[in-house]
């Protein structure tokens, strides 16, 4: 029997998920190069940049202050019950006033506004509001078009940090050359502290779900990610191995030190990296740091259970009587001069038979290590597929971190390239599908999700949600093809993870094509998109991803027979 207490628990949880989904940051359409963001578009930014405490405008996060002035505690992420759900919703309406008011009149109302309505301290509202009118200004101020013509005639192009708005406002206007950063900075202190929030979380979610550590854990790192992060991608690496970053008299990160089992509190995990060609290319000196790290780790005298990468490399010496260099190769990349796994464009061509062609591709593409050995030699690419099925042998989780606010795991085939790929790697070689985990910077903790509940998410926030399909077919032509791009992408998680349930599918079925009005907006727009899209459901079903039922199928075939007849000018 369901007592009221169980009944309060689920509708909690359900409107948990609920809140989960309208909170992402839902992007209604796409970038129109040289056109500056408005209305709701604009709000819904600024909402969010303001959620966040930002110590470098020396800012903090508007709901925090208000809850404050409310003289409310606003715990952890998840509510805890119905109290505290209706006191966070409070809070969520007058943040969502306060931007109303700013964006109709101007800060001084809304801190006015805010002063009246709750009392909270004009003169701690004030920064937030500096920093909104300046954001806001520059969302206003589009220098693209005439930086691109610039470009073009060779000029100079002021230069800016790349990152998306939520993350760092400074990256505003847009339409600048993006730089990168110095790659001795990082991981920077920030990215440091931030990441063992996370990785503790990581872990502790391992540990939730197998009730022990993971022997050791395949990451996944790209450049970009860690120029916006600072590092936080590498800085997770290195406290999973219970490294600290440590600078030299110059303010460079060169050398690491091993923080002691008994601050650490638990083992060092065991991590083999997968790092993007990007990555390799501008973080050389921090790919010799990962390597240094696991080294380092590796020779410290410590009881083999509380030291994962020095057991596994015994292991790995003995069993397949590798040197200790051999064995503790643990960074691995492309080719020099090589980039991607082809993991992605072997999935969208259906070129693949077995489901283990794709780890085995990943493994081909990515088995180059780089670091240096113990005599101090540089090891730069070298071949060593070897080393790394043994080191993928004993994962057990993988794992990235995702930082952008803007692009989700199904938004571009890269996450499940990479991801997808090593975890494919995994399976075959441990004899076991990994665990599979993505943390999420979008909430105000670091959450961590599984692969799959990731996958529902973005489904549901996006490809299935109207809100983000309408803003798309805005678009016409293009908008179609991002549809049918989020659909191709979300197949390559049931090619690589198995990670997507037949609901998916046969949601996405009823939404764009089994809807009649739908499918032929779809087939005015872009037959050739919605020809891939029907194409792409029959594949799931044919490769036994989606248990779809024979009258859905039927159909399908029909309609995929029809999208072919007028791209092809019969019909
Ligand atoms: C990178 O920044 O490393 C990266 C970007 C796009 C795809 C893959 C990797
Ligand atoms: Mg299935």
């Amino acid at each position: 029997m369901t007592t009221s207490a169980d009944r309060d628990r689920r509708v909690l949880e359900i409107h948990e998920r609920l809140v989960e989904i309208e909170q992402r940051l839902i992007p209604t359409g796409l970038h129109v190069f040289g056109r500056p963001s408005i209305g709701k578009e604009r709000a819904d930014l600024l909402r969010m940049i303001v959620s966040f405490d930002r110590p470098e405008a020396g800012t903090r996060a508007l709901p925090r202050l208000i809850a404050e002035a409310l003289g409310l505690e606003l715990g952890s992420d998840s509510p805890s019950s119905e109290e505290d759900l209706q006191e966070r919703e409070r809070v969520a309406a007058i943040v969502d006033n306060a931007i109303r008011t700013f964006l109709k009149h101007d800060a001084e109302t809304a801190i006015a506004e805010l002063k009246t309505a709750i009392n909270l301290d004009a003169d701690e509202a004030r920064p937030i509001f500096a920093l909104l009118t300046e954001v806001s200004r520059q969302l206003e101020t589009n220098n693209e078009i005439e930086s691109l013509l610039r470009g073009l005639r060779g000029e100079f192009i002021e230069p800016g940090p790349g990152a998306d708005i939520v993350q760092n406002p400074a990256i505003l206007p847009t339409g600048r050359n993006t730089h990168a950063i110095n790659p001795y900075s990082v991981p920077s202190e920030l990215a440091f502290s931030r990441a063992r929030v996370v990785a503790d979380r990581l872990l502790e979610r391992y540990q939730t779900e197998h009730g022990r550590f993971p022997r050791a854990m395949a990451l996944v790192l790209w450049g970009l990610d860690n120029i916006k992060t600072q590092g936080e991608g590498v800085a997770q690496a290195l406290w999973l191995l219970g490294v600290r970053p440590v600078r030299d008299a110059l303010n460079r990160v060169t050398q690491v030190t091993a923080i002691p089992l008994a601050e650490l509190q638990r083992p060092r995990i065991d991590v083999v990296m997968t790092v993007s060609g990007i990555f390799r290319d501008l973080f050389s000196p921090t790919v010799e740091l990962l390597d240094r790290a696991v080294r380092l780790v590796a020779q410290l005298d410590e009881p083999p259970e509380l030291n994962y990468v020095q057991r596994n490399i015994q292991e790995q010496m003995l069993s397949e009587q590798m040197d200790f260099d051999e064995a503790a190769l643990r960074v691995f990349s492309n080719a020099p001069g090589n980039y991607g796994t082809n993991v992605n464009f072997m999935v969208m061509d259906s070129q693949w038979q077995s489901d283990h062609t794709l780890g085995d591709l990943f493994v081909t593409r990515k088995c180059f290590a780089y670091g240096r050995d113990s005599r101090g030699r540089q090891i730069q690419g070298r071949e060593a597929r070897l080393a790394m099925d043994r080191a993928l042998t004993r994962v057990e989780a993988t794992y990235q971190n995702i930082d952008t606010f803007e692009i989700g795991i199904t938004a571009v085939d890269h996450y499940f390239e990479y991801l997808g790929g090593v975890s494919k790697a995994v399976e075959k070689r441990a004899q076991v599908r990994p665990a599979i985990y993505l943390s999420d910077s979008l909430a105000r903790e670091a959450t961590i999700r599984t692969l799959s509940e990731t996958v529902q998410l973005e489904t549901r926030a996006k490809t299935l949600n109207p809100k983000w399909y309408e803003g798309m077919l805005q678009h016409g032509f293009r908008g179609v093809a991002e549809i049918e791009n989020h659909v191709s992408n979300t197949f390559g998680w049931s090619a690589t993870a198995d990670a997507v349930d037949d609901w998916v599918y046969t949601e996405v079925a009823r939404t764009f094509l089994l809807d009649y009005e739908m499918l032929e907006r779809l087939r005015t727009l872009n037959p050739h998109s919605a020809h891939s899209l029907v194409n792409r459901l029959l594949e799931a079903s044919g490769r036994g991803y989606w248990e779809a039922d024979d009258e859905t199928l039927q159909r399908l075939q029909e309609i995929a027979g029809e999208l072919e007849d007028y791209v092809e000018g019969v019909a």
